[in-house]
């Protein structure tokens, strides 16, 4: 087919703005996964208990056997496996603050075995050689995607999946209330789903091509930096912070469930959204109890591109007021 030329617009978009553009580019950081298990002879792979369901769904999806294991309290490897030739070892660089842990140890011990999930890490720049996933829309407003860098040889980039219907709560959300548009926004996640391994859509690789990432990376730094400021004294997650590179959120871990809870609550009622990392953790019987924990007392505050120095004011305020700390 020629290329078309002249005639309506399109949405105007920046090019040339891809932090990755190597990478394979799916529908989803899970369907990343699947590809990169289903082209390497791996038999079983180790993943974390502390992970959202639908990866080890995908693990087993690809005939692979999936090892649970646990962690401690930095969210670190209680004990570091014994891997066989045919093993993987998947870690999540946890909103975005592990990056040197996996450097620094897992990259060390585990090197050719070691899968990277920068799902909750975007601005973390993937390990020479480590193959790393990553699921863009958890950071900017895109109704797809998943990128896979430095996947083996073989994989093939899949054609790019559905766009149409797809858009409804990202434009909703522009114009209205995100409450009127949180169904829509459900919608799109089902969908994606039930999609299967497919590539990213061409309007979500235009749009990621179009953000200025360098932006997004500084406001969230400075975002967290003042949260933690104001909340650090009740926050019982103390891994070194120190450097990061624009983290999903900003991690505080109360005291107990029943606070965390209060808060939870008081926040919604003022309509901050907060996350749980993840509700299925809570279901699975065979969580450890430091998940089980992690889960219900941790709560992953927004520190977005959207949000100033205002709004984090506001969220630490909230806290301290129903915590009685301030
Ligand atoms: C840590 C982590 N990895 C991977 C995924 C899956 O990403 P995607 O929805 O792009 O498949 C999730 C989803 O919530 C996640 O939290």
């Amino acid at each position: 087919m020629h290329e078309a030329m002249g005639g309506y617009f399109e949405m105007e978009l920046r090019r040339g703005h891809q932090p990755f553009p190597d990478a394979l580019a799916f529908n989803s950081a899970r369907s990343g996964f699947q590809a990169l298990l289903r082209s390497r002879d791996i038999h079983r792979v180790f993943m974390p208990h502390f992970l959202c369901s639908v990866m080890p769904q995908a693990a087993r999806s690809a005939g692979v056997e999936v090892v649970e294991y646990g962690l401690n309290d930095q969210l670190e490897l209680v004990i570091l496996p014994q891997l066989g030739e045919n093993d993987a070892l998947l870690y999540v660089d946890y909103f975005g603050l592990k990056t040197h842990y996996l450097r620094n140890v897992l990259a060390e011990h585990f090197y050719a075995h070691l899968i990277v999930d920068n799902s909750q890490a975007l601005f973390a720049a993937p390990l020479d050689g480590v193959p790393t996933l990553y699921s863009p829309r958890k950071f900017v407003g895109v109704p797809d995607g998943g990128w896979l860098v430095n996947g083996p040889a073989g994989i093939e980039q899949p054609e790019p999946g559905a766009f149409v219907g797809r858009f409804d709560a990202l434009l909703g959300r522009l114009g209205d209330a995100p409450e009127a548009h949180y169904a829509d926004f459900q919608k799109t996640e089902q969908a994606l789903g039930l999609e299967g391994i497919s590539g990213m859509s061409r309007v979500t690789a235009r749009l990621l091509d179009s953000i200025d990432y360098d932006s997004v990376k500084t406001r969230r730094q400075s975002n967290f930096n003042r949260l933690h400021d104001a909340l650090s004294s009740i926050n019982r997650f103390t891994p070194a912070f120190g450097e990061h590179a624009g983290a999903l959120c900003y991690p505080v871990l109360l005291e107990n469930a029943a606070g965390a809870s209060a808060v939870r609550e008081a926040l919604l009622k003022q309509r901050v959204f907060v996350p749980c990392y993840w509700r299925e953790v809570l279901e699975n019987p065979e969580t450890p109890p430091l998940e089980r924990d992690m889960t219900e007392r941790l709560l992953a505050l927004p520190i977005d591109q959207r949000c100033g120095p205002l709004q984090m004011d506001r969220l630490a305020s909230i806290i301290h007021q129903t915590l009685r700390t301030a």
